[in-house]
Formats: C-alpha cells, structure tokens, sequence
C-alpha cells in the first residue's frame, strides 16, 4: 500500500492453521481482504477452500492463528462476526419440505428481525432473485439453479457487511451463472465484501478483485488476475492439420515448435502479438501450407491453475491415452480467438 489510510480489512488472517489429524489442510496462511472487495480462494478438490471458509464464518476453530472479520476477533468475540456475516455453503441449506418464502421467514427469525420488517425483506428478496412466483412452492419442486438463488437471497437476509459464497456458481447453466454475477457486483457495489470460492477459474477473473490459489496447504500464489496471468508462460498458437505431409511440412517450415504427431497439432510459443503471428503465418504462406485450425490461446487463469497446482500440460493437450485427472476443475477449453 502506497497511500497513509490504507484501507479498513473486512477480513484478515495471519497464520491461520487447522488439521484434521495428520492431515494439514491450512498451514498457516495469511489473508488480508480490504471491505467492498471480492475475494476468490482458487484451489483444487480438498485444497481446504471449504475448511477456510467454515473457520472465517465461526462453523469451525482453527488450530491457531489471529483471525479478524469487521474487525472482530473470532475467538474472543464469534458473536459480533456472526452478527455482520452471512454464509453460502458449498451445499444448499435449502429445506426442500417447505416453500422458498418460508425458508426466507426461517433465516428472518434467526436473525431476530421484527415480523414485518422480516416480510419486507422476504419479499424484496425473492423479487430480486426472480423467485416470486414459486415463493408459495415448496423447495423441493426447484430446480438446482432456483435452489442456489434461494440460497443465496437466504444469505442475504439480515443484510451482512461480509459474505462467504462457497462455490455459488456450481451447476449453474451460463446465463444463470452471469445472473448470479450481476448480483455479486451489484452486493459490493453497495459496500459489502465478498469472500467466493470457485472452481471456475473464468468465474474469479470476472469477480475477484484479488485472488490466492490454495495448495498443499499454503498460498502458492496471490495476486490480481492479470498479476497471477503473469506469471505463467501460456501464449501460444496452436496450427491443426488433417494431412501428415503438411503438418510435417509445417514443423520444418516454422522451426522451434511443440509438437502432438497424435492429434497433429503445433503449438509455438507466442505473446500473441501482431508481429510475431505475421511471422507464423509468412513462414508458413512461403512454404505454401495451409492449416486447418489456428487458434491463439492468451495465457488465462487456467494456466496459473494448473502451473501452480501440478500439472505442467493442460488436460486438453494431453495424449488422448492418458486419463485428464483435473478436467473436473476445468469447466471448458475454449480457445479464446479464433483467426482463421
Ligand atoms: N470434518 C473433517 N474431518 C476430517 N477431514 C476433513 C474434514 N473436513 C474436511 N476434511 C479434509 O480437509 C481437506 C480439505 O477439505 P475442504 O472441504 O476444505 O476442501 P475444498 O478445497 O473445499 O474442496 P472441494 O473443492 O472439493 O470443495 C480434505 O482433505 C478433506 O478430506
Ligand atoms: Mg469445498
């Protein structure tokens, strides 16, 4: 921080550990969330995203550590924390046997909240989360997307100044997805702080204002999403062939490439810009080869992820023989542009 008032922290951890026997799942990590900012934990199956969640939001105590939300201390004072945080759990909390209004009235009554003003905000709520309709509906006739949102508009009640969304996007279809975004930006536009797990790296580029990938217990990066893109190589161009004689052509025409002879394709290495991708295509116009496929991957989270979390090679670029163990975290494998 450059400027004297740094800004107030909505969360901060130092040395946060918890084991679960021999198991250290958190080995003394720092957070430090400033307040009106998103906050995305990236990391893979059983990193202990979930673990630092349920710590922060008082479900669970850590081993050690000094632990602060809104300023409050959790283990001298969990009270005041729960009192200004609300939780999204990586699993609904939804209670199918009743509707979706009275699953709101419940969380108004935890709150303590008086009975009309609970109903306002009920009502408020389920409006803005386009659940009206089946408000009178019991839960377990929603859908898994209306379920979340249900959720979500459950946690919102009580209006906490700091929220843990666990995964909230999970099983989500897109448009559902970018809904459940507008209104994450539109909660810290109004102040609040949000702490989001995630496997959808996309998801944490969209969001976060900064973002910690969680591995084998530590922080093993942190940063911006353009800080963390950085620091990865991941730019390249990749050329699909159909005829072996012209992908062959193409490896001796372009030089240093990587190549896959099964799935005929060439990767070089590239920043992507107009220079260097006039240089690929001249070497290759010169030679007469024409590729079937070009595309131009810039380096993404997805890169950080798994440079970061063990795997060196993408799981769509690896051999089709070999089973893709970490495709469960990787949601799609769109090349980003197209050129030809
Ligand atoms: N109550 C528990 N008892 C014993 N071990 C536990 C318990 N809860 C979690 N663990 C272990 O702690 C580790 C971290 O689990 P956690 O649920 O925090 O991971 P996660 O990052 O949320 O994973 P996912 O992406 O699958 O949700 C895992 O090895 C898990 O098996
Ligand atoms: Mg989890």
């Amino acid at each position: 921080m450059t400027t004297s008032t740094s800004p107030a922290l909505a969360i901060a951890a130092t040395g946060l550990r918890k084991a679960y026997g021999n198991n250290t799942v958190l080995d003394g990590i720092d957070l430090a969330v400033p307040e009106g900012t998103i906050f995305s934990m990236l990391g893979p199956n059983g990193a202990g995203k979930t673990t630092a969640v349920k710590i922060l939001s008082t479900l669970i105590s850590a081993d050690a550590g000094d632990l602060r939300v809104g300023g409050h201390d959790l283990a001298a004072d969990p009270q005041s924390v729960r009192a200004m945080i609300g939780v999204t759990g990586q699993f609904s909390a939804v209670d199918g046997l009743i509707t979706g209004e009275e699953n709101m009235l419940l969380m108004v009554d935890l709150h303590h909240l008086p009975r009309r003003e609970g109903h306002r905000a009920t009502a408020e709520l389920l409006e803005r989360f386009d659940l009206t309709e089946a408000a009178r509906k019991p839960a377990v006739t929603y859908s898994g997307g209306m379920k979340r949102r249900l959720d979500l508009a459950m946690t919102l009640v009580g209006s906490p100044r700091v929220i843990f969304l666990d995964e909230p996007t999970t099983g989500l279809d897109p448009r559902s997805r970018h809904n459940m975004w507008g209104i994450i930006r539109e909660l810290v536009s109004d102040g609040v702080t949000v702490f989001l797990t995630t496997q959808y790296l996309e998801e944490a580029d969209q969001l976060a204002d900064h973002i910690a990938v969680l591995h084998e217990g530590k922080i093993a990066a942190r940063g911006t999403a353009d800080e963390l893109k950085r620091l990865v190589p991941g730019g390249h161009v990749r050329l699909r062939f159909s005829d072996p004689a012209t992908y062959e052509a193409a490896i001796l025409a372009l030089g240093q490439v990587t190549r896959d002879d099964e799935a005929l394709s060439l990767q070089i290495p590239s920043d992507g810009s107009q220079r260097e991708l006039r240089s690929i295509l001249d070497r290759l116009d010169s030679a007469a080869i024409e590729a079937d496929v070009l595309t131009l991957h810039t380096p993404d989270l997805d890169d950080v992820f798994f440079a970061l979390t063990g795997s060196t090679v993408r799981p769509a670029e690896q051999p089709a023989d070999q089973p893709a163990d970490q495709s469960a975290a990787r949601p799609a494998d769109q090349p980003k542009e197209t050129v030809r």
